[in-house]
């Protein structure tokens, strides 16, 4: 398939991309390699595809990084994610502060072992007040968790008598998100051929238009992500209107 960058870029880009970072143990099998390469060839190509994006004006990218099954794996491989991020925080991290992108994570807090929380944390404060791309890394996180603790927090402010039953609507549920703060999804990209959403964004990807790369996601590259770009411009958004929306 013929793609070209320019004609590409001329038209709208997804505002908020979110991506199923998804195939790395496969990329690395392939190769003859550990998993854990895999992986660290997958966090190299994040930081590729996260300042491609911001290059193209995307504003927010989420990704799934970790989920709340995923601590089901072998105990090494689980360690290895645990780890492996803070090493390249510690390493990268000048890099990271100067190409000016916000990185911030959703999730659950209270199961990362103790120095994976603190570089989180580090992350986040120092990368505030940059003005480019948000990075959304998902990690631990999964939206069924998501909704129940939603669930939870409107049925205390309930109880409470903060509100009534009749104040909860989709605007609350949706304030009580991990993403309460970010705009809507554009576009949900999987790579590595599955075709399933997992337990990513259930609520959010609604009226989100879908795109499955068939690539293991190390090998996701800059013609990939034009290729799910230019599928994007060619969808017809109606948000269950009539009115087709020119692009
Ligand atoms: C995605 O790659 C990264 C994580 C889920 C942590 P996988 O590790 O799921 O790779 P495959 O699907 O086994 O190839
Ligand atoms: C989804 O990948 C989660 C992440 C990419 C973090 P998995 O490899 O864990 O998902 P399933 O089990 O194939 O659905
Ligand atoms: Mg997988």
């Amino acid at each position: 398939m013929f793609i070209s960058e320019k004609k590409i870029l001329k038209k709208p880009i997804p505002q908020h991309l979110a991506i199923i970072l998804d195939g790395n143990g496969r990329w690395a099998k392939k190769r003859g390699l550990p998993r854990s390469l895999g992986h660290y060839n997958g966090a190299i190509n994040l930081a590729k595809i996260a300042q491609l994006c911001d290059k193209y004006g995307v504003k927010y990218l989420t990704v799934y990084c970790f989920s709340t099954e995923n601590w089901k794996r072998p105990k090494e491989e689980v360690e290895y994610l645990m780890q492996e991020p803070v090493k390249q925080w510690y390493t990268n991290k000048d890099k990271i502060i100067e190409s000016n992108i916000v990185i911030k994570v959703i999730g659950r807090r209270d199961r990362f072992p103790q120095d994976t929380l603190k570089m989180i944390l580090e992350m986040e404060e120092s990368t505030k007040n940059n003005t480019g791309l948000t990075l959304v890394i998902a990690a631990d996180y999964g939206s069924q968790t998501e909704i129940t603790e939603a669930v939870k927090k409107i049925t205390q402010q309930v109880v409470d008598d903060k509100i009534k039953i009749e104040d909860i609507n989709s605007e609350l549920i949706e304030n009580n998100l991990y993403t309460a703060c970010f705009p809507k999804l554009d576009l949900l990209i999987r790579t590595s051929g599955e075709v399933r959403i997992s337990n990513f964004l259930l609520w959010q990807l609604s009226y989100a238009e879908l795109y499955f790369a068939k690539c293991y996601w190390p090998s996701f590259n800059k013609r990939e992500l034009l290729k799910a770009f230019k599928s994007y411009q060619s969808r017809n958004r109606r948000f269950g209107g009539l009115n087709e929306v020119k692009k």
